[in-house]
């Protein structure tokens, strides 16, 4: 923990021009961790490790704006009320009535020593029922689904429940509670020309917060710590609902098209897509809320690329995710290739706490 607290602490206080407040800094959090065995991040160091984590994560597009990720210091949080109540505030301030701001919300390493886990992917997400005709709701959300349920939760059945907040504290019986359906933005699905299109009755959250992954910052672990950006419009139309092991809808869009789904050279899954990934964009501008289309978003990753140059230092990144899904070699990035090292701070996969 020393050794991982001191680089941490001498990066942060370079890059924010603090040097001469290092040495009694070091010093102050070596006999906390010698008297205690931990220590605490002061605001000013939680906000550069929670920015800084972002910037050094290798697989996000939208790395541009890392500096202007709003941190909500929730570490005062003592029980699973404190944070879901923590959570529901991340979602009004993220959300903005659409205008949607790049937040955090940092709750206790630990409490009593015990570790704190939100058991959601994000917070918003749709759940998953396996029926013995097929998957009703989003496939990847199965698992946490069925794990709802044995808490007590019950879902209306429909391609589109927003499942509960879950929350545990060490070994404590999880606490759920459900989302109120106002605090929820979400954007119908409609296609600039297609007038049939809104009858596929498709729809998408608003605001993705991704809420099972643990932030590092100089040796100490915030395994909840939920973040957002906005969406990049391939995420919805050509993952979430275009792969087949999701909502797999392509084929519903192609037939609506009127196109030729039995022979692959038709390109209908191309054609279906392009259309696919319009109507999120069309609709989600239409309701005002924040979406990057992926040329844009490629070309500030370009930007960012050279601001890091500028302030010496080589962005790093992992170019299978980096690359756009929708015609990946028309962005720059297609092009180019990245040092895949991990720097920390960053974000980290954890096991699942179900
Ligand atoms: N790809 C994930 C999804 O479709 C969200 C990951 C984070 N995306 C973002 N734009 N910040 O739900």
């Amino acid at each position: 923990m020393w050794k991982k607290a001191e680089s941490f602490i001498r990066q942060c206080y370079t890059e924010l021009d603090k040097l001469s407040e290092i040495d009694a800094r070091l010093a102050e959090i070596k006999s906390a961790i010698n008297h205690t065995g931990r220590y605490e991040h002061t605001y000013e160091e939680l906000e550069y490790g929670a920015k800084a984590a972002w910037r050094n994560s290798n697989r996000c597009i939208g790395r541009l704006f890392w500096d202007s990720l709003r941190v909500l210091d929730h570490r005062n949080s003592k029980t699973e009320e404190d944070i879901i109540n923590g959570l529901l505030e991340h979602i009004d301030y993220a959300t903005n009535q659409g205008r949607i701001r790049s937040t955090i919300t940092i709750f206790p390493p630990e409490i009593n020593g015990e570790a704190v886990r939100i058991w959601n992917h994000q917070l918003i997400r749709y759940a998953g029922y396996e029926e013995l005709t097929g998957v009703i709701g989003d496939p990847a959300s199965i698992e946490l689904t069925r794990a709802c349920r044995r808490l007590g939760w019950e879902g209306k059945g429909s391609p589109f429940d927003v499942l509960p907040l879950v929350v545990q504290i060490g070994e404590n019986e999880p606490q759920w509670y459900e989302i109120p359906a106002e605090k929820i933005l979400e954007v119908p699905l409609r296609h600039p020309e297609y007038e049939w299109f809104k009858d596929l009755q498709l729809k998408w959250y608003a605001v993705p917060i991704i809420s099972d992954m643990r932030l590092e910052i100089g040796g100490i672990d915030y395994t909840a710590a939920p973040f957002n950006g906005w969406y990049m419009e391939t995420e919805i139309g050509a993952r979430n609902l275009a792969d087949e092991f999701r909502y797999n809808l392509l084929p519903a869009v192609a037939e609506g098209m009127g196109l030729n789904i039995r022979r692959n050279s038709s390109l209908w899954k191309d054609r279906a897509l392009i259309e696919l990934n319009q109507a999120v964009l069309h609709s989600y501008k239409s309701d005002k809320v924040s979406i990057v289309d992926h040329h844009s978003a490629a070309q500030q990753f370009q930007l960012f690329l050279s601001k890091e140059k500028s302030c010496g230092r080589e962005a790093t990144g992992d170019w299978t995710w980096l690359i756009p899904p929708l015609s990946p070699a028309s962005t720059q990035i297609f092009h180019q290739s990245f040092e895949d090292r991990i720097d920390t701070p960053n974000y980290f996969y954890q096991e699942k706490a179900y």
